[in-house]
Parts: structure tokens; sequence; C-alpha cells
């Protein structure tokens, strides 16, 4: 698959793009081998690889080790990093951190979060040279403040702060703009009021493409899935029971067979033995 231009990319317009999350060398290339287009090194790896709570605590060495490895895995594929919280602050830091995700760590794009209040950011990016991904509705950086992770712009004040934030993020540059766990209809209206194509997570059926966290759809965790997560295999269970019988046969005996041993010509040991 030949690697998206991010003019083309922002050109992509009901595309209806296919977006996951990948945050390592294997599950990378898997998902680039499976046909993904756009492959996002997402903050939520400090939830699902890293076992915090929420993104907050992931810096940005976790991003840019993460990302890496993911590069080395999928080499040909759009690889979009998300610069984590608190690590573009002031437009230095904001190009400081985009610097070590592309330089460092080979991304072609990142993402923050965040509508109006990000503009004057996003705008020195683009001026610099990034390609930026936006991020509004919901924001995890911030979701305490938004009252935990709950769907956004249900009101009409909320509402217009999404459609607002999608607007001059558009204005300010951006690409593309995800849409996180925001009623359809607003993601409707949203999409077709930017030009740029909206990536929704949670958003219904509307936007120009979509994204999900890679853990979720594979059913890596069988805990709470949200509403808006479709798991298209339960490869935890699979998981759990092809671990349970390794430690099974290990302790039975059965593994390895001969077939995992190699072999030597017999009278060698038995040199050694009588040695
Ligand atoms: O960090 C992430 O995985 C994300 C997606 C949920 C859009 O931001």
């Amino acid at each position: 698959m030949k690697k998206p231009t991010v003019l083309e990319l922002r050109r992509s317009k009901s595309a209806r793009l296919a977006m996951l999350t990948a945050y390592d060398f294997p599950t990378a290339k898997l998902v680039a081998e499976a046909g993904i287009e756009l492959i996002l090194v997402g903050d939520s790896l400090g939830m699902v690889v890293l076992g915090y709570d929420s993104t907050v605590p992931v810096t940005m060495d976790d991003m840019v080790h993460h990302t890496r490895a993911a590069r080395r895995g999928a080499p040909q594929a759009f690889l979009i990093a998300d610069l984590p919280f608190l690590s573009y602050g002031t437009v230095e830091t904001a190009l400081a951190s985009a610097a070590r995700l592309m330089k460092e760590a080979g991304a072609d794009s990142v993402k923050l979060e965040g509508g109006v209040e990000v503009v004057p950011i996003v705008e020195a990016l683009v001026r610099a040279g990034v390609p930026v991904l936006g991020h509004v509705g919901l924001t995890p950086q911030t979701a305490s403040a938004l009252g935990g992770y709950r769907l956004q712009g249900k009101d009409e004040e909320t509402a217009r702060r999404v459609l607002d934030g999608a607007q001059a993020l558009e204005a300010a540059g951006c690409w593309g703009v995800v849409l996180e766990l925001v009623p359809a209809s607003l993601a409707q209206l949203v999409t077709e009021r930017v030009t740029i194509p909206t990536i929704g997570i949670g958003a219904g059926v509307h936007c120009d493409g979509q994204v999900l966290v890679f853990h979720d759809l594979v059913g890596l965790f069988s805990g709470f899935t949200p509403t808006f997560v479709k798991r298209y295999t339960e490869a935890g269970e699979a998981m759990r029971n092809a671990v349970a019988r390794y430690a099974e046969e290990v302790r039975s005996g059965a593994f390895p067979s001969e077939s995992h041993s190699f072999a030597i010509k017999d009278d060698v040991v038995k040199r050694l033995y009588g040695s």
C-alpha cells in the first residue's frame, strides 16, 4: 500500500479512512499487513500497554520509544503520534516535542487534543512544516475537567464548542480532526461544515473515517468495553487459553516433544557420559 501524502489525506473527504492504534513492532506490522492505511501511536498506550489509569502520566520518552517501534514494524504506513499531556503547552515545547516524534521516532504527523484554545500551537506547528491531526469532543488528557469519560456535545453550548473547535482547527491548518464520543448527528454536522476529513471514535457513521484502539478491537481485555467499540475477535481469551495449555504441558512433560527438540549423533553424548 502506498503511503498517502498529507495533501491527499486533507482531500480525502468521504474516503472512509480506516485508522487503528498500534504501539509496537509486531502490532504495527500486523495492522499494516491487514491493510490499515493510518496507524496511530496514541497516548492510549498509557492505559492499554503501560497500565496507567489515564493518559496523563505518558511521557515524551514513552511516545518516542513506542513510535520508533511501530515505525520499524510498518515502514510504509502513514504514522501519526500523539503529543502527550503537557508536551505542547507553549509553541516552544510543542515544536520541540513534534521534532522528537518526527525526527527521532519517524512519525509522519502529530496529533494533539483541544479546540479553539490550541489554535496558536497548531498554527506554529503547521508553519514549521509539521502535519497536525486535531482531536475534539472527549479529549482524554483533560477528561477529568470534562466530568470523566462521557459523551460530549449533548447540549447547545458544548455542541457548539465541538463545532467551533473543529472549524478552528481546520482554519489553523490541521489535515484532519478526530471526533471522540460525540452524538452522531453532531458529528454529521461537523463533517458537513469542515473540508478536512473527520475521523470518528464513538461518533457514529457520518464521519469520513473511523479509529479504534487495537486492544479493544481484538478483545485483549476481559473487563469493561465501551459501547462504541466493536470487538472483532476475542484474542485475549485465545491468548489466555494458549498460555494455560503451555503451563499444563510443561508440568505434564508433554512439551517440548521430540519435534521441538534437537538431536546429535548418539556417540557424542555417550562419550561425554563416559568422561
Ligand atoms: O490515544 C488514542 O488512542 C486516541 C484515539 C482514541 C483517537 O487518541
